[in-house]
């Protein structure tokens, strides 16, 4: 089979290599990969760089090719999207499923064949196409996770998120179909306009603004109920959150730009904020997440598709940070 693989430090170390086909043994399918969408957390790998040369990418969708001794819940010809953690099938996280994660711990997506284990794939909606399905694993159900795990949406709570890019858009989508006011923060006018017709009620440009804590209390009227916290300024996010308020800790995407704050715990405390971390999820919260968006009508934001062969330049396309939703590669 064709792969990309990444043998070291930067978007140039990614090189298209031949592998010999994956075979599936008991209780995994083969996958011919159809699909593969691109998350901030592939372009850290790849910033970072590799000791020994792994396939990337953690999300994708395909057609089941052949099926191993023992399985039954798939043929082939079904359409499927793998779930981030290979061994996370439900209930609640353990720090063991971090080595079942795709294109990390383990090879990933961005091949023309993978072999994975038959409890951690989903049927792909009727209608929806190989790219939409390949959106959902890490940022779908991350936002998923965010809002309807621990500390469940309600509707006409007041949700924020940040910037306008996979997990905060899935996040604004899932949050306004149920229901939800939504504030978005964006370095863009221009997006800030686009998600404003996702749903977005309040928009804060945070580089014009960057009190944007305050320009949301002050342009809802209110504190939020949701954080989704994907940058790493968690002492903004406690004070626009409101009193009993929830934050899910996603992400730094601020990096070591992200200053390092001093959280007293009495804010917390006198709040009665909860303050959760969030590692994407399980092959259940994928499913239900499928399940609502088929529900509700919410089609996955694609910003742009490449081809297979310009998988570099999806990489610089998402490192320049100007997509609305996802970036996607058709394999
Ligand atoms: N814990 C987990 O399981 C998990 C899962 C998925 C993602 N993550 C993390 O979540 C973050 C987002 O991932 P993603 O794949 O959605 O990334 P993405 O598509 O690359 O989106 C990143 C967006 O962040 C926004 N941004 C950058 N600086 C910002 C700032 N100072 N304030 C507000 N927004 C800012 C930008 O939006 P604008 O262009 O609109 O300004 C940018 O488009 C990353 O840190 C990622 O590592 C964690």
């Amino acid at each position: 089979m064709i792969a990309w693989e990444l043998a070291g430090a930067g978007v140039e170390q990614l090189r298209k290599v031949e592998r010999g086909d994956p075979e599936p043994g008991p209780g995994q399918i083969l996958v011919r990969v159809r699909a593969v969408s691109l998350n901030h957390r592939d372009l850290s790998l790849a910033r970072r760089g590799v000791e020994e040369p792994i396939i990337p990418a953690s999300d994708g969708a395909g057609e089941v090719l052949a099926i191993g001794p023992g399985v039954k819940a798939w043929r082939p010809g079904d359409r499927v999207v793998a779930n981030f953690f290979q061994t996370w099938i439900g209930g609640a996280w353990h720090p063991r499923h971090a080595a079942s994660a795709l294109g990390g711990s383990v090879d990933g997506m961005l091949a023309e064949l993978l072999v994975v284990e038959e409890g951690a794939v989903v049927a792909i909606p009727d209608g929806w196409s190989f790219e939409e399905a390949a959106t959902l694993p890490c940022a779908g159900v991350t936002a998923w996770n965010a809002l309807f795990g621990a500390v469940p949406l309600r509707p006409g709570e007041l949700v924020v998120v940040q910037g306008t890019g996979g997990v905060s858009v899935f996040a604004l989508q899932l949050a306004a179909a149920a229901g939800a006011e939504v504030a978005v923060t964006s370095s863009s006018d221009e997006k800030l306009a686009v998600v404003a017709g996702m749903g977005a009620s309040v928009g804060v440009n945070y580089r014009t603004t960057p009190n944007w804590a305050a320009a949301i209390r002050s342009g809802a009227g209110r504190g939020a109920d949701h954080v989704v916290e994907v940058t790493g300024q968690l002492d903004a996010s406690l004070e626009v959150v409101a009193s009993n308020g929830s934050i899910a800790v996603v992400g730094t995407t601020l990096g070591t730009e992200a200053p390092v704050v001093e959280i007293h715990p009495g804010v917390i405390l006198q709040k009665g904020a909860t303050i959760r971390g969030i590692y994407v999820g399980s092959t259940a919260m994928l499913a239900d997440l499928i399940q609502a968006m088929v529900t509700s009508d919410i089609r996955p934001v694609i910003d742009r598709t490449f081809a297979f062969d310009e998988t570099p330049q999806a990489y610089r396309a998402m490192m320049s940070a100007g997509h609305i939703g996802k970036i996607v590669i058709a394999a």
